[in-house]
């Protein structure tokens, strides 16, 4: 069954609205874990518009359930990770003018860079996932390069209007699960998943990783970042015995 790993960066940009300390997602991430997270998200962006240094190494120190550093290929960025050490990376495109990541890495385009980062974050004991579209040279690419793990974009999906579309994409979904799974690759799934459509990619099976921020942190203003996880981690759970 799918685990949650709660992205806080959301946490963080409110904090960089004012330029202040608070909130702070180190205590965030103490929240999430107490409701049951199995992991932590942060991205660190180059731009520093929300996760900061500090985060990351405060982070490493203080979550106990797994932390997942987000971030691009850039190197400052692979230089910080393999000084930090998180258990593992998600590597993901960044561009300067986005509201959050667009698309998925071109992992054909970059493939070189891809093998040279995986081998450096293994030598770290670092796990690499990419986050890749659903798509069948992308996930080749990923397994070729060594990654032990793709975040398979649901964006698509979550942005699918009609009945038709939301089955097109979770068909699509399943296709790439299915040929990662025989590419000896671990299957996690992330971006625009909600409390509303979480249904549709928890009956998956073998997707062993859901990651979720905006939603979870926009209902936390509401209930408590607690209690946002902990019903978000109910649905999981829900959705994905039944399958
Ligand atoms: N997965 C990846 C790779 C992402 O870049 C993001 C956004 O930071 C997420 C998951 C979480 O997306 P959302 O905030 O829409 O839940």
């Amino acid at each position: 069954m799918a685990v949650l790993n709660v992205n806080i960066d959301h946490v963080a940009t409110v904090r960089q609205a004012r330029k202040t300390d608070e909130p702070d997602p180190v205590w965030a991430a103490a929240e999430c874990e107490l409701a049951g997270a199995n992991g932590i998200t942060i991205h660190l962006r180059q731009d520093r518009r929300h996760i900061c240094d500090r985060d990351v190494r405060l982070l490493k120190e203080t979550v106990a359930c797994k932390l997942n550093l987000e971030m691009c290929m850039a190197e400052p960025i692979v230089k910080i990770a393999e000084e930090i050490r998180p258990d593992q990376v998600t590597l993901v495109p960044e561009k300067r003018a986005e509201l959050t990541t667009e698309g998925g890495l071109d992992c054909l385009k970059y493939k070189r860079r891809l093998a040279e980062v995986v081998k450096r974050m293994h030598k770290k004991r670092i796990l690499v996932s990419t986050f890749i579209a659903p798509e069948t040279e992308q996930i080749i690419a990923s397994a070729q390069t060594g990654c032990d793990a793709i975040e398979l974009h649901t964006g698509m999906y979550a942005n699918a209007v009609s009945q038709r579309a939301v089955k097109k994409r979770l068909n699509q979904l399943q296709t790439g699960k299915n040929l990662a799974m025989e590419n000896k690759l671990v299957v996690h799934a992330g971006h625009g998943l909600t409390y509303r459509n979480i249904e549709g990619v928890a009956r998956i099976t073998n997707l062993c990783e859901f990651n979720i921020g905006h939603s979870i942190i926009a209902r936390a203003v509401f209930v408590g970042i607690r209690q946002a996880t902990a019903e978000m981690i109910r649905l999981i759970d829900k959705f994905g015995c039944s399958s």
